[in-house]
């Protein structure tokens, strides 16, 4: 999926906001569609935040709707049952950083520029980046970046783990490509698990998370995947899983 505004370094408008919504709910219906990738169109941006110019325009309670829509578009990302993959292609502030950290897992191009710059303009981040930032790299590090501003590149990033893995820009679609097509052949029915355990980890206690698991592990066991799984193995062949 492509956050398609270049014009304006993708900035995150109502409008794209609302589609991109849309367009995830469905993906996160269909079957046929194991693992999502999440890039910036054109070769300057993932996405340079929130749109300025709109939220100029809004009072407090659009404003809250504005807010509870990006809410929810990272929502999606994170609870939907299939791996997301931000493949970061540039500038990535604000809004966009924070749409990023609602995905699974973060590739980043040796070009991209990534920060929490909102109090440059007044005010402080709207789409989950208190949250989801802090929980990521530590409330130490978020406070760095979220208090002072300044963007921090790849290298940086990959050093605090708020991305994977940092890649030429020629090389991030393919190595976000490859990466996916990795995860495609494990059991979608096992990643859709994982993900729902890994995602308790934010919501719970260790000992209330751990017994999630066991359920979590268990249920897999009513599963023809992962018959097929330990069968396949002990038959020295690849598992042909069907998400079920
Ligand atoms: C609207 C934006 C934009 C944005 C860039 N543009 N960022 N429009 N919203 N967030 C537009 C510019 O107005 C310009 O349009 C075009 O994209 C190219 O940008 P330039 O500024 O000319 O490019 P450059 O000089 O290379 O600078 C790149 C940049 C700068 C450093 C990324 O654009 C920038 O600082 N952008 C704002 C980044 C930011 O503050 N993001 C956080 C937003 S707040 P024209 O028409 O002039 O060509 C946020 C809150 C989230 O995200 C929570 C909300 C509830």
């Amino acid at each position: 999926m492509t956050l398609d505004r270049p014009e304006a370094l993708n900035a995150l408008s109502s409008e794209m906001l609302h589609e991109l919504r849309e367009v995830l709910q469905e993906v996160a219906r269909r079957e046929d569609l194991q693992v999502v990738i999440l890039t910036g169109a054109g070769d300057r941006a993932f996405a340079a935040g929130a749109d300025i110019q709109e939220m100029g325009k809004l009072g407090p309670l659009e404003t809250e709707r504005y807010a509870t829509l990006g809410h929810e578009v990272a929502r999606l990302l994170e609870r939907m049952g299939k791996p997301v993959i931000a493949a970061l292609n540039g500038y990535t502030l604000g809004g966009g950083t924070e749409l990023a950290l609602a995905c699974d897992i973060r590739l980043a191009s040796e070009t991209a520029q990534i920060g929490q710059p909102e109090v440059k303009l007044g005010i402080p981040p709207g789409f989950g980046g208190s949250q989801r930032l802090t929980r990521l790299v530590g409330r130490g590090r978020a406070s760095e970046l979220i208090f002072l501003g300044e963007p921090i590149g790849a290298a940086d990033a990959e050093r605090m783990g708020l991305v994977n893995r940092v890649v030429a820009p020629e090389r991030l679609l393919d190595e976000a490509k490859a990466w996916a097509r990795q995860m495609q052949e494990r059991g979608p029915l096992a990643l859709k698990l994982a993900k729902a355990a890994i995602h308790q980890t934010q919501e719970t206690g260790l000992s209330a998370g751990l017994d999630y698991e066991i359920k979590l592990f268990s249920l897999a066991f009513a599963t023809d995947d992962r018959e097929e799984g330990l069968r396949a193995f002990l038959e020295k062949r690849k598992p042909e899983f069907k998400g079920g």
